[in-house]
């Protein structure tokens, strides 16, 4: 099977293109000036044709709770966004720190719509686990409170568990980026630390101010980007997540951080929760981000805060390096055919009544956004296209190291 995407928009190396992409078997054959013949045709109307984006972070909740979401509405929602891999987190019932609970897992996600990466939560006490896990896109490491209590406080596990995993993300707040960083340098440790959702100006320093800054990769959410402790004032629990909304300067040190390359990813850390879960006096924190990412992003290049060349970058190819991700992340012949149509002018409101993942609210609800996904393609496979979801099941991704 053969599809030809006409009359698209391309960025090679900074530069905008006309060219028209051939994919064969799943992977992009050609970007070229030609019009090859193909078993069908598309046609990008001279929109932008983007790599599909890598969100690393993404809680899809399944097994145990699927009431907040599972891989086939957060996989929905995903290629609704724009996003072709996720990566979904350990924190799920049972948490996802065992051999057995990662097959388990695996086969659970077998329905996703979008590729996926298995991320293994480390525990105090399950080395050997993680020394066996195969395939898996990283480790994650909790230094303090999440949904699910998977928090390593010793010293000497982090430690171990650094030294064990290529790379570890790590979920680590305020002055504990820096003990995690510590922890590194004391024991000479040469392996990856990725810092996700970084949240403040003082922890994107930590992260990146130090003399590990080649080893260590910062990540930060479009809530942290796009939002800040005023919108608590207003959205209440909706606003609420770990780590906390911070001030506006915060969220401007976030932004500069962006232009000058401290931020190496975005991701959403999309944790869904129900509204009944979220009006509750002891609400759990975590917001869902996977179909607002793009158009927010794709709203701030239509404002000049942000280029398209920085969002593939951020979203799609430093994701790929840095979890070294098998042919993808880049809209390159040979690579998988993992690709986005994007209509930079389409103008829309978020509306809760329109998304697709089972939690059904957005803290951007009501926002009108100008810059779209209409069209997703995984795998050479139309996934999504204005509106309509295509239920193609997609596959795990696999990693170069
Ligand atoms: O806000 C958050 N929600 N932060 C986390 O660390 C976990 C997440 C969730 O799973 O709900
Ligand atoms: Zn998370």
């Amino acid at each position: 099977m053969s599809l030809l995407i006409k009359n698209c928009r391309v960025l090679i190396k900074d530069k905008v293109y006309a060219k028209n992409i051939l994919i064969r078997k799943g992977r992009i054959a050609k970007v070229t000036n030609k019009e090859p013949k193909a078993d069908s045709v598309i046609d990008a109307k001279n929109n932008f044709v983007l790599p599909g984006l890598i969100d690393c972070h993404v809680h899809f909740r399944e097994p145990g709770l699927t009431h907040k979401e599972d891989f086939m509405t957060g996989s929905m929602a995903a290629a609704k966004g724009g996003i072709t891999t996720i990566f979904d987190m350990p924190n799920t019932l049972p948490p996802t720190t065992t051999l057995a609970a990662l097959d388990e897992k695996r086969k659970l996600a077998a329905k996703s719509i979008v590729n996926f990466g298995l991320v293994f939560g480390a525990t105090t006490n399950n080395l050997a686990d993680i020394k066996k896990a195969k395939n898996v896109a990283a480790v994650k490491l909790y230094m303090d409170e999440t949904t699910g209590g998977l928090k390593v406080d010793d010293l000497e596990a982090i430690c171990d568990i650094f030294r064990m995993s290529k790379i570890t993300i790590v979920h680590a707040e305020d002055y504990n980026v820096q003990n995690a960083i510590n922890v590194m340098i004391k024991n000479k440790i040469k392996n990856r630390l990725h810092v996700a959702h970084v949240s403040s100006a003082q922890e994107l320093k930590y992260a990146k101010q130090n003399k590990l800054s080649r080893q260590i990769t910062a990540e930060v959410t479009p809530q942290h980007l796009f939002m800040n402790k005023k919108d608590i004032q207003v959205l209440g629990a909706f606003a609420e997540m770990n780590p906390r909304l911070k001030t506006e300067q915060d969220q401007k040190a976030l932004w500069e951080g962006i232009k000058n390359r401290e931020v190496d990813i975005i991701a959403t850390d999309h944790a869904p929760h129900l509204k009944e879960e979220k009006e509750m006096a002891n609400y759990p924190f975590g917001v869902p981000g996977v179909e607002t990412m793009l158009p927010l992003l794709l709203d701030a290049f239509n404002s000049n805060k942000i280029t398209l060349t920085e969002i593939v970058r951020l979203c799609c190819e430093n994701p790929a390096k840095i979890f070294k991700i098998k042919n993808k992340g880049f809209l390159k012949e040979g690579f998988d055919a993992d690709l986005i149509i994007v209509d930079l002018d389409k103008r829309q409101a978020v509306r809760n009544e329109d998304l697709l993942t089972k939690c059904k609210w957005s803290p951007f609800e009501g926002k009108i956004l100008k810059g779209w996904p209409v069209t997703t393609i995984v795998n050479g496979n139309i996934v999504y296209d204005n509106g309509e979801i295509f239920d193609i099941k997609a596959g795990e991704v696999q990693y170069g190291r």
